[in-house]
């Protein structure tokens, strides 16, 4: 393998690319019969051309991936590894033809079972060997986990951990050489499987991108629980009519819009957002369209209440966010949520029919308590993580509708208290930006093309894209200050660039000097 690297080497300096193209091919295809990897069975090894559109019909539909479109030359290997007796994980590795010596693991998402295609397909055009794996169990819910906590111990770390070495295993044949550098991102269970590393498997990245984490696992799954039983308590009336909707979020911005100076549209610090709907109760005579009741107004509070337990606040309330309302019933209204009624049924009490309407203080106490597989990944302890000269690039979308961006604060805050450090000792080593405007993992009225996922890249420049970001500060020793994201003309990006604005790090926020255009990052400040 060594000799074919240096061929490889040779030939590319001389741009015979044709050439390269047979050897890569050549190689790639004999690559399986050298694979010997304790556990692991490789179903195939093959050279796949850029532009390629590979189809997977085995993968589960819920997994919404029917397609790929490779964007660039690579060597996929498939491959399934067993982690116990009674689990196993699916694996891709693809390792492209233009490698520049990282490596790249890629996370999850909601209570899958998936690998991300998109993801895998991002970090191998950029150069990457790129893994991806199905953590542990195929397809959209949590049905395997039932008496089974070895599929659970394969969410909660296993399987990114197990393909994270096994990935690296392939690279480091298949090109003759190791990796230099090794990294991961991930967001929503991906952000959490990011930051399960940086606390409990210090060693197995150098960098980590981390976005929107679903951490705080077992009371998050609770918090999720506490949506379904307000609307069904509130009942016909209590719940404000899809009329008074553009009403509440008009009166959210009235409110808070200008907090951080400039009416936009977009809240920069929703956690100084104090929302009060009493303003907007109806009065006698007024048009119920343009007004809610009393009780209304209650049920708006409640939905933005933190998830408390005799007296302790367990998970931290919903930052406001326009469409919140709207976005909460059109989820909740006819179901509980589903990635909640299947962490308890199939992984809390391994009962398919327990009923989680309406959960009860003892049981969200025996869930936490309980915490399967160490899910919870709520430890403020990163001492190892940072001894080990290891990096990580925190975010979350300040319009986030699935998951509390104000855990991502809480989460700072823990980690500050927990390893007695201030911020500037933090920044060494970890770093949490708020994207304004974005909601969860992406989308939303905000910059929030930040290079967080294929389908929003604005641009490769580091100071622009989170992933180029972190490969710039452990290569290079250059710490992201801000991240600028775009915002393109109606959320479209054949559209143009509508504006950027560079997001601050916690714990400072972004706020409009008063001059120059609002659309323009410079006239914006990070403050604390
Ligand atoms: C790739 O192939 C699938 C299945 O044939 C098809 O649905 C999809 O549109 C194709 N994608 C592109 C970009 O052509
Ligand atoms: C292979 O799997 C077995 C059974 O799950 C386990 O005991 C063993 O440690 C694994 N071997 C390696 C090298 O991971
Ligand atoms: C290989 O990657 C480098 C940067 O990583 C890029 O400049 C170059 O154009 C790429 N070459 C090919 C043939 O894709
Ligand atoms: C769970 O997902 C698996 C794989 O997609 C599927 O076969 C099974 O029917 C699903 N179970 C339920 C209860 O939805
Ligand atoms: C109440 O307001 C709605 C929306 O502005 C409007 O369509 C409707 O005609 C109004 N009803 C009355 C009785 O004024
Ligand atoms: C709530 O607190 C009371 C008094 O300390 C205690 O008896 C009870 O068991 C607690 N309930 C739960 C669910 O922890
Ligand atoms: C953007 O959306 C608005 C509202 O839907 C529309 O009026 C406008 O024409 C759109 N702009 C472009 C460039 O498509």
């Amino acid at each position: 393998m060594k000799q074919f690297f240096a061929a490889v080497a040779a030939v590319v300096a001389s741009a015979h690319l044709p050439r390269v193209d047979a050897q890569f091919q050549q190689a790639c295809a004999a690559l399986a019969s050298r694979l010997t990897i304790p556990n692991t069975t490789i179903a195939s090894t093959s050279f796949v051309a850029a532009g390629t559109n590979l189809t997977f019909p085995t993968v589960d539909a819920s997994c919404d991936t029917p397609s790929q479109v490779v964007s660039s030359d690579i060597c996929r290997v498939v491959l399934t590894v067993a982690t116990s007796s009674r689990s196993s994980t699916a694996v891709e590795v693809w390792l492209p033809s233009n490698w520049t010596g990282r490596f790249l693991s890629t996370g999850n998402g909601g209570i899958g079972g998936c690998i991300q295609y998109p993801d895998v397909d991002y970090g191998s055009s950029l150069g990457f060997a790129t893994t991806g794996s199905d953590n542990g169990h195929t397809g959209q819910n949590g049905t395997l986990f039932l008496n089974n906590i070895e599929v659970v111990t394969d969410f909660s770390w296993r399987s990114l951990v197990t393909s994270a070495v096994v990935g690296k295993q392939i690279t480091h044949e298949f090109y003759g050489k190791p990796h230099h550098k090794s990294y991961y991102f991930g967001c929503s269970t991906g952000g959490r499987q990011g930051w399960k590393m940086a606390q409990d498997f210090p060693d197995v990245f150098d960098g980590v991108v981390a976005g929107a984490p679903v951490f705080d696992w077992d009371n998050l799954m609770s918090w999720g629980g506490m949506f379904f039983p307000i609307i069904v308590k509130a009942g016909p009336d209590g719940y404000p009519p899809p009329s008074t909707w553009p009403v509440i979020d008009a009166e959210l911005l009235k409110q808070c819009d200008d907090i951080d100076g400039a009416v936009d549209g977009i809240l920069e610090d929703p956690s100084l957002c104090n929302f009060r709907p009493e303003t907007i109760i109806c009065s006698p005579g007024d048009n119920s369209s343009s007004c809610i009741t009393a009780k209304q107004a209650e049920t708006v509070r409640a939905l933005f209440q933190p998830l408390v337990v005799n007296g302790t606040s367990l998970y931290p309330a919903r930052q406001y966010g326009p469409g919140f309302v709207a976005i909460i019933f059109e989820v909740f209204s006819s179901s509980q949520f589903f990635i909640m009624d299947n962490w308890y049924r199939f992984a809390v009490f391994n009962d398919p029919t327990f009923d989680t309407s309406d959960l009860t203080p003892e049981q969200i106490i025996f869930a936490t308590n309980l915490n399967p597989a160490n899910i919870n990944t709520w430890s403020g302890n990163l001492a190892k993580f940072r001894d080990y000269g290891a990096k990580i690039l925190h975010y979350h979308g300040q319009q986030d509708e699935q998951v509390s961006s104000a855990n991502s604060n809480r989460y700072y805050e823990l980690v500050s208290q927990t390893m007695g450090l201030p911020s500037s000792a933090l920044d060494e080593f970890y770093r949490f930006f708020r994207i304004s405007g974005m909601m969860h993992c992406g989308g939303g009225p905000g910059a929030t093309f930040i290079g967080n996922a294929e389908a929003s890249v604005a641009s490769l420049d580091p100071d622009e894209n989170v992933l180029m970001a972190m490969v710039r500060w452990i290569e290079e020793g250059i710490a992201p200050e801000t991240i600028t994201g775009t915002a393109f003309v109606n959320q479209t990006q054949v559209l143009g660039v509508d504006f950027k604005r560079a997001h601050c790090r916690y714990p400072y926020r972004n706020v409009y000097t008063g001059k120059g255009d609002v659309k323009d990052p410079a006239s914006w400040k990070c403050i604390v």
